[in-house]
């Protein structure tokens, strides 16, 4: 447990020295920026108590499980509205506030924890308030940000000293705007933690694409869905355009384990370990399988776009406002404990909670065969490829 402030403040600090930051300018302006400046995590040693603004959906339970099993106590503030689809049965030893981030904090008022997970940060005054009424009754604030701070994503090797964008700007279109709208909240949110907790009391993690069992998107859930079933399978892209994701059990696991070791600063939560290309990634998921597979390449970006193929995530096509999407440096977050199960395993685990009871019948099938199906339509891109 962190016993007081002083002792968190020092020992913060005296991280901070050992440590030196992958491309960051210098060591005071990296310190400012709430740069990572932490040893790698040691393990616990003393149970916390952890706040969760969140904690019912996709990265939430996984938190839990990881932070109950060593032995930590978990309360979680939500709505209770969203139910979780995995790890129900810990949920029993959870303690739950409701309220609403929106207008109604009074559940979080005369308590103190150890540390405030923000994962429900959707807006900069929801995290604004939160922090604002929470730095005097917890030590430590962990705000859930995202590599999509960076859009749009100019560099070739994007590190967490990337000067962000905090305002939308005008005379854009509408992808564009979603994309920098979302950005722009997430960075603004993270100034607002620094704002309120100090910088030497703020962790700030930022994902890439998660993937994972409880996925509420789709998005990655094609690929183990769609590799297990084997036969002819389209895939986009050039074989050495950049793809980039992240098991969200990783990351789960580490935000728990920075916690642990008080690794104060900002990190990008990005796999794998080395810089992966689209066909590397698709042999490597496929690994996880025993179907008979084929594959027929695609590289023809204008050829994908007619057909109605920008993304199809991990892979998204590297040009343009997307060039660096998926070439985002994950230096400092492995120096500071961050770490990777294989590409298969994940993959694998993705397709049976697919198949499980905590998917329904209906979703499995708006994935595989809806109107709006990648999969629906992959025979006919194909088709439509060796005819042109
Ligand atoms: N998915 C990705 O690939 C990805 C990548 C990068 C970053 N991220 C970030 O990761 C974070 C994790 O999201 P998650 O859904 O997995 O987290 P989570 O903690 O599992 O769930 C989100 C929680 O927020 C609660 N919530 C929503 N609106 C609320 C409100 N007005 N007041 C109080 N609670 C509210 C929901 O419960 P109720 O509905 O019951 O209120 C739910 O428990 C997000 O910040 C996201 O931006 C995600």
């Amino acid at each position: 447990m962190i016993k007081n402030r002083r002792e968190f403040l020092t020992t913060g600090v005296r991280a901070g020295a050992a440590i030196s930051v992958l491309g960051a300018p210098s060591l005071d302006s990296a310190r400012a920026m709430g740069l990572g400046s932490s040893p790698p995590p040691r393990g616990s040693s003393h149970p916390l108590r952890i706040l969760i603004l969140g904690g019912t959906s996709f990265l939430g339970p996984h938190q839990i499980a990881y932070a109950m099993k060593r032995g930590h106590s978990i309360t979680i503030f939500t709505r209770g509205r969203t139910e979780p689809t995995v790890h129900q049965g810990l949920f029993k030893d959870v303690e739950h506030l409701i309220g609403d981030r929106e207008d109604n904090l009074e559940a979080l008022k005369g308590r103190t924890w150890d540390a405030v997970i923000d994962n429900s940060g959707s807006r900069v005054a929801w995290t604004r308030d939160s922090a604002r009424l929470l730095r005097d009754s917890a030590d430590v604030y962990l705000y859930t940000s995202s590599t999509g701070v960076y859009y749009p994503y100019l560099g070739a090797d994007i590190g967490e000293e990337t000067e962000l964008v905090l305002e939308v700007p005008a005379g854009i279109d509408d992808e564009q705007e979603m994309e920098y709208g979302f950005g722009v909240m997430k960075a603004n949110s993270e100034i607002e933690a620094r704002r309120e907790f100090g910088a030497d009391r703020t962790i700030t993690v930022r994902p890439t694409y998660m993937m994972g069992p409880a996925d509420r998107t789709d998005r990655f859930t094609y690929w183990p869905v769609r590799l297990s079933r084997g036969g002819e399978i389209m895939v986009p892209g050039q074989g050495k355009d950049p793809v980039q994701y992240i098991d969200v059990r990783d990351v789960a696991d580490w935000m728990i384990r920075l916690i642990e070791s008080r690794g104060i600063g900002t990190f990008n939560a990005v796999g794998p370990a080395s810089a992966t290309g689209m066909h590397a990634f698709v042999y490597g998921a496929h690994a996880a399988f025993s179907s008979a597979a084929s594959f027929v390449m695609i590289p023809d970006y204008e050829f994908l776009q007619e057909h109605g193929v920008g993304y199809s995530i991990p892979w998204i096509r590297p040009t343009g406002d997307n060039y660096g999407s998926a070439r985002v440096n994950n230096q400092s977050a492995i120096a500071n404990g961050l770490t990777f199960r294989p590409l298969a395993d994940s993959v694998r685990d993705i397709h049976d909670w697919w198949y499980s009871d905590a998917v329904q019948q209906e979703r499995r099938e708006r994935m595989e065969s809806g109107p709006r199906s990648l999969m629906a339509r992959e025979a006919e891109i194909i088709a439509a490829w060796r005819a042109r």
